[in-house]
């Protein structure tokens, strides 16, 4: 099987090809415009394997994607490619229009020619399911009849489509109304309602997966998990917005990367499956834990006054139009395809905490003059306000 990954040198599009070469359960055609966000250095040694192939190509280029289509021949698609930061998208919402909206309906328009063009006659029925290295068993597959019918487009989005969640309310599931809040959830909400509208009138064979907030390795630190550990590491304030009482729920990338595995091999199409973490947590929550796992590593915190990291927490401006909770319920995903995350939050954040120490040469790489520029743009004017207190 070979799959078209877009956004592959990214966060989770990287965690999810290092998953696929790893255990060779697909080649993998990487399609990335290598934005700021784009790395391909979170690929390591991939270069020099046989299964994998890097194209860097915009989404949003026809042109270029008919040709990687063509020169390929995929039998599946998994679309990760997106801008990804909700600050971001405030700041400046039109590339993210452009790039998940228009460039996510260029992508189904090539995808749909390639796959009606795709043999439509049997060869047989289709192999076992490839084993995970999960200790669930998969479904066994369905007999599926031609490359055309077993041709996927997965496309992968948010939980931040379905807006804010009232403390009390019960989880997301995957009927849960839209709402998107921010630029980057609404640009998301409408690449997911393109998606379904390509599946409802032209039949192609997508599934949906809606995911909550990840953390792992390789992530970017404009988000808050590797922003919080780097500056905390180097004695830097830790900007909680707002009273730091929002709630994500936090999956690791590596139980993301897995349950998209299992979504596009078992997967029914035309369906949405949630994929979630269980570890609600308030960033206040998440922060201290860095704070805490820092403290009893290093023993005293590299700037602040009485030698806890937790000093450091700063309250500044809260988030315009910024979400108070959000949370999923994956029992779709956990009844009907056996997938449930394997990371506990707590052991997953102490390992990235230890990723981050063990990759100076990688961090130091991404903290560019491009991610400086940023970082004064997002946080230079935003006022510490007088929920400022240095233990919270
Ligand atoms: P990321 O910002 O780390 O990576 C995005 C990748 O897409 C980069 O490699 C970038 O170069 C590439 N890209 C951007 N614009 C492109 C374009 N026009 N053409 C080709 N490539 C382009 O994002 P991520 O955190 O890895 O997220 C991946 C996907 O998962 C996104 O669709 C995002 O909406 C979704 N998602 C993310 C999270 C999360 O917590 N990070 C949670 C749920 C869903
Ligand atoms: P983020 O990692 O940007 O993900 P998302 O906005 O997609 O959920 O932010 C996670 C939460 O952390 C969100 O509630 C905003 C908050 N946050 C801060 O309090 N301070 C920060 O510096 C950042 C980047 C985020």
């Amino acid at each position: 099987m070979k799959i078209l990954v877009t956004g592959g040198a990214g966060f989770i599009g990287s965690a999810l090809i290092r998953f696929l070469r790893a255990r060779q359960l697909a080649e993998v055609v990487n399609v990335d415009a290598l934005t700021y966000a784009g790395n391909p250095e979170s690929l390591p040694g991939l270069d020099m394997d046989p299964g994998y192939w890097f194209e860097k190509v915009d989404i949003r280029d026809r042109a270029a994607l008919e040709r990687v289509f063509r020169d390929h021949r995929p039998d599946a698609v998994m679309h990760l490619a997106a801008e990804s930061h909700v600050d971001r998208s405030i700041l400046g919402p039109e590339v993210f229009v452009d790039t998940n909206v228009v460039g996510t309906q260029n992508l189904l328009a090539v995808a749909r020619e390639y796959g009606s063009s795709l043999d439509d006659r049997s060869d047989g029925p289709a192999a076992a399911p490839a084993a995970t290295g999960q200790a669930y068993p998969l479904p066994p597959g369905p007999a599926v009849a031609s490359p055309r019918e077993r041709f996927r487009f997965h496309h992968i989005s948010t939980d931040e489509v379905y807006g804010d969640l009232p403390l009390e309310a019960p989880a997301f599931t995957e009927s849960t109304p839209y709402a998107p809040s921010s630029p980057y959830a609404a640009s998301k909400a409408a690449s997911d309602h393109l998606v379904r509208a390509w599946h409802r009138t032209y039949g192609l064979p997508v599934v949906v997966t809606n995911c909550s907030n990840n953390y792992g390795p390789y992530q970017f630190p404009e988000k808050l998990i590797p922003l919080m550990i780097l500056n905390a590491m180097a004695g830097k304030p830790l900007p909680l917005y707002g009273d730091g009482g929002q709630i994500r729920d936090w999956l690791h990338v590596e139980d993301h990367a897995e349950a998209l595995w299992v979504v596009l091999q078992r997967g029914e199409v035309g369906r949405t499956y949630n994929i979630g973490g269980d570890a609600e947590r308030t960033n206040r929550q998440v922060v201290e834990a860095i704070c805490d796992m820092l403290d009893a590593r290093r023993g005293q915190a590299a700037g602040g006054g009485s030698g806890s990291h937790r000093d450091l927490i700063q309250y500044v401006a809260d988030r315009p139009g910024h979400d108070r909770r959000y949370a999923i319920d994956s029992r779709r995903i956990q009844s009907e395809l056996g997938w449930r995350p394997a990371h506990s939050f707590e052991a997953g954040l102490r390992e990235t905490i230890q990723w981050y120490i063990d990759h100076p040469q990688w961090v130091q790489r991404v903290q560019s003059g491009a991610y400086r520029e940023w970082i004064e743009a997002n946080y230079a004017g935003r006022e510490t306000t007088s929920a400022s207190i240095g233990r919270g």
